[in-house]
């Protein structure tokens, strides 16, 4: 056995911020303000932050994972009916699709596929949309499942749900850095809503295996992502002291981070903090990820306030579709 590996790491006491968003919410005045400030601290320090009063119903939350379990308790061979295609990254993502590699040696390594099981949704684009005829790239073609009555419906709307979510995190974000309010929402970069919708199914962890997670040690790829958890825990975060904290599941949360595009584009400013997820528990552990990805076609170096004559931007002016076709070619294994 590997002895240098976390397997069972001591975790730090560090816990995961929470901000109350019902006041900025409901209008209350100086509350946008004072939410982009805890916002902005947050995402500063750790990179996560728990949301609570977040505006979500939890009738759609809890429906969108009773949802989530019936697709996964689907015979494999319907699921594969609908599986991802290596032009387009939605629908079935079989066990074993996946194997994180890029921060093996740094956090601990992935020595099989994630034991993690997914499906993926991007935006839905009826037939007839003027974007969708016009061959636009932000439109992809949602993998639907068959005689699953209500399951595309929840999506649709659970999509809809997150994409106001993330207004309201890009907003908050967009204050903090002195960018105006609507700057960040009003961007190119984030007009056409080319966020993922990912559901997770992840099975107990094989105890045999040594370096085997749920999915393993990585920073999201994209400017952030917005997570409902089910009951069982399972996600670590590591702090900025290089400490490993587990995230509780708590009730009627969401948990925002943010990744790797809120890092480049703040110029360092915000963290893309290293997470992993293992289920240590006996029983399934399912989690809903929405990915707050910028559009794939639009390149920006740093927002206008990062940056400065003596602070010049540390990353060269980068695309979601470009970076991610980088990370691919070493990161993310679609196998047959
Ligand atoms: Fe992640």
């Amino acid at each position: 056995m590997d002895q240098s590996e976390p397997q069972k790491p001591k975790y730090s006491s560090e816990t995961v911020p929470i901000i109350d968003f019902g006041p900025y919410l409901a209008g209350e005045p100086g509350a946008l303000e004072r939410t982009a400030a805890e916002a902005d601290a947050a995402s500063r320090s750790l990179g996560f932050f728990f949301i609570r009063n977040h505006g979500v119903s939890q009738e759609l939350i809890d429906r969108m994972f009773a949802e989530t379990m019936r697709f996964h308790e689907l015979p494999l061979e319907r699921k594969l009916e609908v599986k991802v295609t290596p032009k387009e990254n939605v629908g079935y993502l079989p066990q074993g699709g996946q194997t994180q590699l890029s921060y093996s040696k740094l956090y601990g390594e992935s020595k099989h596929p994630d034991r993690s099981i997914s499906y993926f949704v991007r935006k839905e684009y009826p037939e007839d949309h003027p974007d969708r005829l016009a061959g636009k790239p932000w439109v992809s073609n949602n993998r639907w499942p068959r005689e699953l009555p209500g399951f595309r419906e929840t999506c649709i709307e659970y999509f809809g749900a997150m994409s106001n979510t993330a207004r309201r995190i890009l907003t908050l974000h967009s204050v903090a850095l002195g960018l105006g309010r609507d700057w960040l929402v009003e961007h190119d970069a984030f007009s056409k809503d080319a966020y993922t919708l990912r559901l997770l199914d992840y099975p107990p962890r094989d105890p045999l295996l040594d370096g085997q997670w749920g999915i393993g040690p990585h920073t999201d790829y994209g400017y952030g992502a917005i997570l409902a958890q089910a009951r069982v825990p399972g996600l670590e975060i590591l702090t900025i002291k290089g400490d490993w904290i587990q995230a509780p599941a708590l009730e009627g949360h969401l948990l925002f981070n943010c990744g790797d595009f809120a890092h480049r584009w703040t110029n360092g400013r915000y963290r893309a903090a290293p997470h992993r997820v293992v289920n240590y528990s006996g029983v399934h552990r399912n989690s809903v990820v929405f990915f707050t990805n910028s559009r794939g076609d639009v390149s920006m170096d740093c927002f206008p306030t990062c940056k400065s004559a003596t602070e010049p931007p540390k990353f060269e002016a980068t695309s979601f579709g470009e970076y991610i076709t980088m990370l691919r070619k070493t990161n993310h294994t679609l196998k047959d």
